[in-house]
C-alpha cells in the first residue's frame, strides 16, 4: 500500500526503520503533475533490489522567480497518487510550503559558477532554490539512491556537484530523457502548449538530432546545425544553443559533449539536451 506523509519527522522515522531493517531506501523528487518521465524514474527506483521507494511531491516556491509560473504550475495530486500506486511506490512525501519553509528560514545552498550560466542566467536564484530543497529532501529521507532525469541536465550536474562537494552519502542516478513519439521531451510544462505550439515545439528535439549528426564535423558544426533547424520555426524564440563538456565546462574539441537548448514558445519556456560525440 501507499502511505502519504506531510510531516518530515514522521517520514524520517519510517525510512530510518526501513534502513534499520536492512531495506534500501530510494527517492524520486518531483513537483507533481506526474508524466511518463517521472514514471520511468519510479521504475528505475523500484528496480533496486530490496528497496522501498519514496516519491516527493512538492512544488518548491524557492526555485521559481517572482514572475514565473509557481501559481499556475500544474497540480494533479490524486492522479499523481494513482501513478505512484501503479508503480509500487510505498511512500509519498507531500509537505506544505510552511512546513518546508517556516518563518525564519534563512539558509540556502550556493550552486557555484555553473549556477549562473545557461538556465541560471535566465532564472536567477533558480538553482539555489532547487539545491536547497533537494538537500532538505535528502536530509529528511536519507535515501541510499536518488533519481533525477537527464531532461534537466544542468540540474542533474549541479546535484552531482553538491553531493560530491558537501559529502552527502547518497548515490545519484541520472535517467535518460523519456520522449514522445515525435521526439519531444516529456515535461509537466508541455501542458501549457496549444496544439499548434506543441507541433512547433518538436523543432527543439529535431535540432538536437541535427546537432548529434554533425558531431563528426567538429563542435562549431554541431551548434550551427542545431541553430539552422531552430531558425526554420519562427515561433520559437531561442534563448541559447550551447555545446559543453559533460560537466558543463567549455566544449571539448573532441570526445563526449552535451548540446543544450532553451527556447520560448509564447510564454512557455522549454529546455532539452542531448549527448553528442564530437569526433
Ligand atoms: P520535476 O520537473 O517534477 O521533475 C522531477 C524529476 O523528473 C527531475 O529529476 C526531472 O529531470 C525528471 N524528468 C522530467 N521530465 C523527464 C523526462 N521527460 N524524462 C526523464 N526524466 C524527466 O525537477 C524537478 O521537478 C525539481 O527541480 C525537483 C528536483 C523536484 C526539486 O524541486
Amino acid at each position: 500500500g501507499l502511505t502519504v506523509h506531510t510531516d518530515p519527522n514522521a517520514l524520517r522515522r519510517v525510512t530510518k526503520a526501513m534502513r534499520g531493517g536492512g531495506r534500501r531506501v530510494t527517492l524520486v523528487p518531483t513537483m507533481g503533475a506526474l508524466h511518463d518521465g517521472h514514471r520511468e524514474l519510479m521504475r528505475r527506483a523500484r528496480s533496486i533490489p530490496g528497496s522501498s521507494t519514496v516519491v516527493s511531491i512538492f512544488v518548491n516556491p524557492r526555485q521559481f522567480g517572482p514572475t514565473e509560473d509557481f501559481d499556475r504550475y500544474p497540480r494533479a495530486f490524486e492522479a499523481d497518487l494513482e501513478m505512484c500506486r501503479e508503480e509500487g511506490v510505498e511512500l509519498v512525501f507531500a509537505p506544505d510550503v510552511d512546513t518546508m519553509y517556516p518563518p525564519g528560514f534563512a539558509t540556502s545552498i550556493d550552486p557555484g559558477p555553473i549556477g549562473d550560466e545557461l538556465e541560471g542566467a535566465a532564472r536567477p536564484g533558480h538553482f539555489a532554490g532547487m539545491l536547497t530543497v533537494v538537500n532538505k529532501l535528502l536530509a529528511i529521507v536519507v535515501p541510499d539512491v536518488v533519481f533525477f532525469g537527464e531532461k534537466d541536465y544542468q540540474q542533474l550536474t549541479l546535484i552531482r556537484r553538491m553531493v560530491h562537494d558537501l559529502d552527502v552519502d547518497v548515490h545519484v542516478v541520472g535517467v535518460p530523457t523519456v520522449r514522445e513519439r515525435d521526439g519531444m521531451a516529456r515535461s509537466s510544462r508541455n501542458a501549457y502548449l496549444t496544439p499548434e505550439q506543441r507541433e512547433q515545439a518538436v523543432t527543439i528535439s529535431a535540432a538536437l538530432s541535427a546537432g548529434q549528426y554533425a558531431g563528426e564535423q567538429g563542435p562549431a558544426a554541431v551548434v550551427a546545425a542545431a541553430r539552422e533547424v531552430l531558425s526554420a520555426e519562427p515561433a520559437l524564440e531561442v534563448d541559447y544553443v550551447e555545446l559543453r563538456d559533460p560537466e558543463l565546462g567549455p566544449a571539448p574539441s573532441i570526445g563526449d559533449a552535451r548540446l543544450l537548448i532553451a527556447a520560448r514558445l509564447g510564454a512557455t519556456r522549454l529546455i532539452d539536451n542531448a549527448h553528442v560525440s564530437v569526433t
